[in-house]
């Protein structure tokens, strides 16, 4: 069967209004950090152009700011200012080359928001403050719903200048159209507040000014938010009722979904692995059944199949795939080509899209080095074909040998263990972390493709490597486990790879050490905890497993801690630890605000603690008579994507 013959309905057009897709695939709005000074960038023509490139049936840009009131994080586009349109055209432009239309997305936040940009009050319905943001809303007066309605309306005509073909208003997840719609925000007893007629007002005036604005040859969507997953808020029934109302305008084109609120439950919006894909289906499944316009369904689509069967049962007519397409950029041209199994299929893992967001980073993906970097192809080969030796098959090993072999180079990988993956499938062995081992497994598969010649459990000595006399030789040898400087000799004091690598088994009380703030300990606790261990997490932070706010996986942690009664103790250190008679361990801690000490008599400590570089080779190899180049843990111990870019880098670099 073809491809398309395999994904009957994923390959067939669908008019938006005056707009038609050519397939059901939609790289939906997100937030890309890559403005600057308020405006858009070389950076976001070229990340858009691949993706059309790519085969996506629409592009939907990132939010454009309507007002300047609205101003809640520093790049944020600032399409109320009319030196935008240049770079729009740019986008667009770059854009349309491949045949692929393009809309914006403009919205004011609302709320959700800080006057620390601005210096301006933020704006809300109602001065109920923002549980993330935390500051009490200017309540909006007749002159300034006036005032927002005409922003949005003047933006919209931005987009029409710059040569986008439609806009989608974004009332969904953050923004003030939603903080109105919401009972939980919108407290008014005007015309804009009460019943839902009322509250759906501000939508449905924007809908108006906005259509004007664009005229008939322009596409117009909104994107409602389903469930906001709050006491009290909007729940489906109601956003079905608005689904309703804004068909009936008669003015918009298709609706697009979402679920949750950004500033309270972002973890359900841009959900990591933790949360089973599907999940958010049954709202696009209910507006559809209510209207007739399209409607788009979006969460964790990873693979063409997948987003192939909601559209074949019915829940929507497109299918928004984001993260999908930040990793792999040709998502929907390799399931076109009946290559799904080249698909570079996004982790869930968060760690470089959305957690990147969060430290006001540019928006990148742990397994693509090209995310972001589309404005800056890489150069092409200068040097001759050479023969590559690459020790070590993790991530970093792996891209390495990879990159190499597209750029023509003869390359041999040797990994000394069974399979390839490093810490990587370490990581993935443990509850609901499965989808991490994709990294390896879509870098395998490359190399595979690429036949890079691998051989496993090969150990590579200095000797052995010297005599292979390779033109190059990249080491990724990895890391190994630091014992902690207070763990001495006690037996049982070990490494959470100890555990997850099945060297050892610890039974009854557990502490666990977090000194990392990231999955290890969190993993490893949930793994004991479900063994039947009694499992206490102590941290110096002041909260466990810190990072995992930024990947969107603490709240589900917390969930799951909560349910196998998982202790949390937070600001101590570990000042020393001795051996009890029986073996167990004698921990003493010191709760640091406080100065005082503390201890805890448990049967194992399993610490999650830094890792030490696996570099013995690269000192065996010095003076070696070929180039020998570190990449990744072997190099300093890091996160998996501090490997991944390292080995691309010197595979380029490699000629
Ligand atoms: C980094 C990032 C930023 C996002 N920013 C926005 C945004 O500005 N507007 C919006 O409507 N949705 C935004 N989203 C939500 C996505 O449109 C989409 O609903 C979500 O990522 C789930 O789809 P996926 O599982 O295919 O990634 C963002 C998503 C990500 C990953
Ligand atoms: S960083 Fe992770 S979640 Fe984000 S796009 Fe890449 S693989 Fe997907």
């Amino acid at each position: 069967m073809s491809a398309v013959g395999r994904y009957q309905h994923l390959f067939t057009p669908l008019r938006l209004g005056p707009v038609t897709a050519r397939n059901r695939i939609v790289f939906c709005a997100h937030l890309t950090n890559y403005a600057q000074d308020g405006r858009p960038t070389a950076q976001h023509a070229a990340y858009y152009a691949a993706r059309a490139a790519g085969g996506a049936g629409l592009i939907i840009t990132e939010e454009h700011s309507t007002h300047i009131t609205d101003w809640p994080y520093e790049k944020l586009i600032h399409g109320f200012d009319p030196h935008v349109i240049d770079g729009y055209r740019a986008i667009t432009d770059a854009v349309h080359a491949h045949d692929v239309p393009i809309l914006a997305q403009i919205n004011h936040n609302g709320g959700q928001a800080s006057s620390m940009y601005s210096r301006l009050p933020v704006w809300a319905p109602s001065p109920v403050p923002d549980p993330l943001f935390r500051e009490v809303p200017k309540e909006l007066e007749q002159h300034e719903i006036d005032d927002v309605v005409a922003g949005y309306a003047t933006v919209a005509g931005h987009c029409r200048d710059g040569g986008f073909d439609g806009v989608e208003l974004q009332c969904s997840h953050s923004s003030i159209v939603r903080g109105f719609l919401s009972p939980a925000t919108n407290l008014r007893t005007d015309g804009y507040g009460g019943p839902l007629e009322h509250r759906a007002r501000l939508l449905l005036e924007i809908v108006a000014a906005v259509r004007e604005a664009l005229g008939p040859d322009r596409a117009l969507g909104v994107r409602i938010c389903g469930d906001e997953l709050l006491e009290g808020g909007t729940t489906i029934d109601e956003a079905v009722a608005v689904a309703r109302m804004v068909e009936a305008s008669g003015h918009v084109d298709y609706i697009n979904t979402s679920i949750g609120v950004a500033t309270a439950t972002l973890f359900m919006i841009e959900a990591s692995m933790q949360v089973p894909p599907g999940y958010a289906l049954y709202i696009p499944s209910a507006i559809r059944e209510a209207v007739s316009l399209p409607v788009v369904g979006v969460g964790r689509f990873k693979d063409p199949l997948q987003a192939d069967r909601a559209l074949r049962d019915g829940h929507c007519d497109l299918v928004g795939v984001v993260r999908g397409q930040i990793a792999d950029a040709d998502f929907a041209a390799k399931a076109r080509a009946g290559h799904a199994e080249e698909i570079r299929t996004c982790l869930s893992c968060n760690q470089e899209c959305v957690g990147r967001m969060g430290l006001n980073r540019w928006l990148g993906c742990i397994e693509n080095p090209r995310t972001g970097r589309e404005a800056q192809p890489l150069p092409p080969r200068r040097g001759p074909r050479r023969r590559v030796l690459v020790v070590g098959g993790g991530p970093g090993g792996l891209q390495a040998a990879v990159t190499a072999a597209e750029r023509g180079h003869a390359v041999t990988l040797v990994e000394r263990g069974p399979v390839l993956g490093g810490q990587v499938a370490v990581a993935a062995s443990v509850p609901s972390r499965a989808e991490f081992l994709d990294l390896t497994r879509n870098l395998a598969a490359r190399a595979r493709r690429l036949e890079v010649d691998v051989r496993l459990e090969t150990e590579a000595d200095a000797d052995a490597l010297r005599a292979a006399a390779p033109d190059a030789l990249v080491l990724a040898t990895g890391a190994v486990p630091s014992r902690p400087w207070w763990a001495g000799d006690v037996a049982r004091v070990i490494d959470v790879r100890d555990v997850l690598e099945g060297r050892a088994a610890p039974e009854g009380v557990v502490v666990v050490v977090d000194e990392l703030g990231f999955h290890q300990a969190t993993s490893v606790a949930e793994l004991l905890a479900d063994r039947g261990c009694a499992v206490e997490i102590v941290t110096p932070a002041m909260v466990v497993g810190q990072d995992l706010g930024i990947t969107l996986d603490l709240e589900t942690f917390n969930v799951k801690a909560h349910h196998l009664g998982i202790a949390q103790s937070t600001d101590l250190v570990v000042m020393g630890a001795a051996a009890r008679e029986d073996g167990g361990v004698e921990l003493t801690l010191q709760h640091h605000p406080t100065g005082t000490d503390q201890g805890r008599s448990c049967d194992w400590v399993v610490c999650a603690v830094q890792q030490r570089a696996d570099d013995a080779l690269w000192h065996a190899l010095r003076g070696a008579p070929f180039p020998v180049h570190r990449v990744g843990d072997c190099l300093a111990p890091r996160r998996a994507h501090a490997a991944v870019v390292e080995g691309e880098r010197v595979a380029v670099c490699l000629g």
